[in-house]
C-alpha cells in the first residue's frame, strides 16, 4: 500500500494504530492488554535522565585535533605527535543555570572535550577561563549552592552569591574575570577554551613536565554586553553553533601549552598548581603545537550530548594529574557522577565509548551489552589481558610530609589580588575597565543585595584595585571614603 515502513513497538512488532488506542466499543473504557499504549506512555515517564547538577545547560558537536609541532620532548602521548589527527567530541555549557536556562547569562562557560585516542579516551574538561573561584574542592558544593536557588524561594540570589565571593578572597581572580565582558560570551565560537589546571607531562624518556593548555579561538573573541546578553533568546548560543556547522563554517581553534620544567615548580613565585592563578605569559610563552576544528553535528542530541560523560580522570599514557587539589577532587568526583546520571555502564554507550579496543575486567551491571568474554579475573593463566606498568612509569614522582588539613604553602608572590590587579591594571582597555565597574554595579544592585552587603562589595574590590573599588562604590552609593 505504501513505501513508508511499518511504525512498530520497541520489540519490533508492527505496530496496530498510530492514533488509536485499544477500547470496548469506540466510546468505552481503554484495555491493560494493550501492550502499544502501555509502552508508549511507560517509555515517555523515563525520557529524562537527572540533568547535570552543575553545567545542565549545553551543547556539542565533533571535531578533530591536528598537531603541527614536534612537542615529543616534553610527551610520549599519541595524540600530541606531529602529524597525529584525533577524532574529539566537546560539549560547551553555562554552568549555574538548569536544562531550560538562557544560554547567554552571565557564568563562566564549560569547555569539555574528549579525544578518542589510539590509546583510550583523554578527557579535558576545561572552562573559557584560565582560572577558578576557589582553590580547594572542600568548597565546591557550597559554592555552586550559592549560584543556585535559595531554600525558602527557590530563587537565585545576588546576595548569597556576594557572601560566598567576600568571604572568600581566593575568588576575586576569577569574579573579575566573570565581570568582564567575557562573562557573556557572543558565542561558543568565540571564545578561548583551557584546560585551567596544571597538568603533567612525560615524554618517553619518562621526563616530567608541568603543563597547561590553552584554546584560542580563531574567530576571535567576541562578546555581549550586559545588555546585549539579556536581550539573547534562551539557546542562542546552540543555535549558532550548530548552523554555523551545519552551513559548513567549521569553527576552529589555535592549540597552544605553556610549558614549565618539572624542577621549577618547588620554587616558582607563584603557586604552580593553584587553580586561582595564571601562569603569566613572560615567565612561560604559551607554544602553538596544532589546531582543533569543529566539524560535524551530533544527530541525536540526546544520545550524544546529554548522555555524553566527560571525566577529568581520563589521562592517557603521556599525561597525568598535578597536585592541584582541584583536580585531585575532579578525579573522583565526575565518575561519580555519571554512574549515577546515566548508570553504571555509561562507557559502553557509543559516545563515551573509546574507539581502541577494551580490554576491563569489569563486567556486568544494568545495561550491560559489551561482553568482555573469559576470563573474568586477573591473575590468570588463560591468555587474558595484561596491565604494562612501563606505560605509566612517567606519572611517577616522589610526595612526602605530614597529612594536614592546611592551605596551599605560600610561594612568593602568593596572594589573592596580585593576578586580578594585573588584569584590571595590564590587560583591560579604557572601555573594558567601564563594562566591567558597570557589570559589577548591575549584579550588586539587585534588590536582594544589602547595604552591609554593597560595603562588602566595595571592600573586595577596593582590594583588587583603589580606583575599581571607589567607582564600584560611586555606582553602588557607597558612601565611605
Ligand atoms: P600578558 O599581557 O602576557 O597576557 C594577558 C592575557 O590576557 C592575554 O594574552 C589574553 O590571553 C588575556 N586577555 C586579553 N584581554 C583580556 C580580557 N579583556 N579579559 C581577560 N583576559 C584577557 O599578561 P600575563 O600573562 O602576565 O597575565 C596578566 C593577567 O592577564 C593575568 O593576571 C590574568 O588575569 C590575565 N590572563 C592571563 C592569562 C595567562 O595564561 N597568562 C590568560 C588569560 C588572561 P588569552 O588570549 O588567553 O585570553
Ligand atoms: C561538570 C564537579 C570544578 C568544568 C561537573 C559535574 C560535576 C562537577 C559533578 C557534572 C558532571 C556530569 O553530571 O556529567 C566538579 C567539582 C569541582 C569542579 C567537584 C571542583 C572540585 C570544575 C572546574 C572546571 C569544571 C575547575 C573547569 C576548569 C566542568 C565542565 C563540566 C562540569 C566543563 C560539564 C561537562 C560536560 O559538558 O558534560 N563538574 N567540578 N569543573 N565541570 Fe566541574
Amino acid at each position: 500500500m505504501t513505501d513508508r515502513p511499518t511504525t512498530t513497538t520497541d520489540a519490533g512488532i508492527p505496530a496496530p494504530s498510530d492514533a488509536h488506542s485499544q477500547s470496548v466499543g469506540p466510546n468505552g473504557p481503554l484495555l491493560l492488554q494493550d501492550h502499544y499504549l502501555i509502552q508508549k506512555m511507560a517509555h515517555f515517564n523515563r525520557e529524562r535522565v537527572p540533568e547535570r547538577v552543575v553545567h545542565a545547560k549545553g551543547g556539542g558537536a565533533y571535531g578533530v585535533l591536528e598537531i603541527t609541532e614536534d612537542v615529543s620532548q616534553f610527551t610520549r602521548a599519541k595524540l600530541f605527535q606531529k602529524g597525529a589527527r584525533t577524532e574529539s567530541l566537546v560539549r560547551f555549557s553555562s554552568v549555574a543555570g538548569e536544562l531550560g536556562s538562557a544560554d547567554a547569562g552571565r557564568d563562566p562557560r564549560g569547555f569539555a572535550i574528549k579525544f578518542y585516542t589510539e590509546d583510550g579516551n583523554y578527557d579535558l574538561v576545561g572552562n573559557n577561563t584560565p582560572i577558578f573561584f576557589i582553590r580547594d574542592p572542600q568548597k565546591f558544593s557550597d559554592f555552586i549552592h550559592s549560584q543556585k536557588r535559595r531554600a525558602d524561594n527557590n530563587l537565585r540570589d545576588h546576595n548569597m552569591q556576594w557572601d560566598f565571593w567576600t568571604l572568600s578572597p581566593e575568588s576575586a581572580h576569577q569574579v573579575s574575570f566573570l565581570m568582564t565582558d567575557r562573562g557573556t560570551p557572543a558565542s561558543w565560537r568565540h571564545m578561548n577554551g583551557y584546560g585551567s589546571h596544571t597538568f603533567l607531562w612525560y615524554n618517553a624518556k619518562n621526563e616530567k613536565f608541568w603543563v597547561k593548555y590553552h584554546f584560542k579561538t580563531d574567530q576571535g573573541i567576541k562578546n555581549f554586553t550586559a545588555e546585549e546578553a539579556d536581550a539573547q533568546e534562551p539557546d542562542v548560543h546552540i543555535r549558532d553553533l550548530y548552523e554555523a556547522i551545519k552551513r559548513g563554517d567549521h569553527p576552529s581553534w589555535t592549540v597552544q601549552v605553556q610549558i614549565m620544567p618539572f624542577e621549577d615548580a618547588a620554587d616558582y613565585r607563584f603557586n604552580p598548581f593553584d587553580l586561582t592563578k595564571v601562569w603569566p605569559h613572560a615567565d612561560y610563552p604559551p607554544i602553538t603545537i596544532g589546531r582543533w576544528t569543529l566539524t560535524r553535528n551530533p544527530e541525536n542530541y540526546f544520545a550524544e550530548i546529554e548522555q555524553a560523560a566527560f571525566e577529568p580522570a581520563n589521562f592517557v599514557p603521556g599525561i597525568g594529574p598535578s597536585p592541584d587539589k582541584m583536580l585531585q577532587g575532579r578525579l573522583f568526583s565526575y565518575p561519580d557522577a555519571h554512574r549515577y546520571r546515566i548508570g553504571t555502564n555509561y562507557l559502553q554507550l557509543p559516545v563515551n565509548r573509546p574507539k581502541s579496543p577494551v580490554h576491563s575486567y569489569n563486567k556486568d551491571g544494568a545495561m550491560t551489552y559489551v561482553n568482555p568474554g573469559d576470563p573474568v579475573y586477573a591473575p590468570n593463566s588463560m591468555g587474558g589481558p595484561v596491565a604494562d606498568p612501563d606505560l605509566w612509569a612517567g606519572e611517577s614522582y616522589e610526595v612526602a610530609g605530614e597529612i594536614v588539613r592546611s592551605a596551599y604553602r605560600l610561594h612568593r608572590e602568593d596572594d589573592d589580588f596580585v593576578q586580578p590587579r594585573a588584569l584590571w591594571e595590564k590587560v583591560l582597555s579604557d572601555t573594558d575597565r567601564d563594562h566591567m565597574v558597570h557589570n559589577i554595579v548591575l549584579h550588586a544592585s539587585a534588590p536582594e543585595v544589602t547595604g552591609d552587603m554593597k560595603k562588602r562589595v566595595v571592600e573586595y574590590w577596593r582590594n583588587v584595585h583603589k580606583d575599581l573599588g571607589d567607582r564600584v562604590a560611586k555606582g553602588l552609593g557607597v558612601n565611605d571614603s
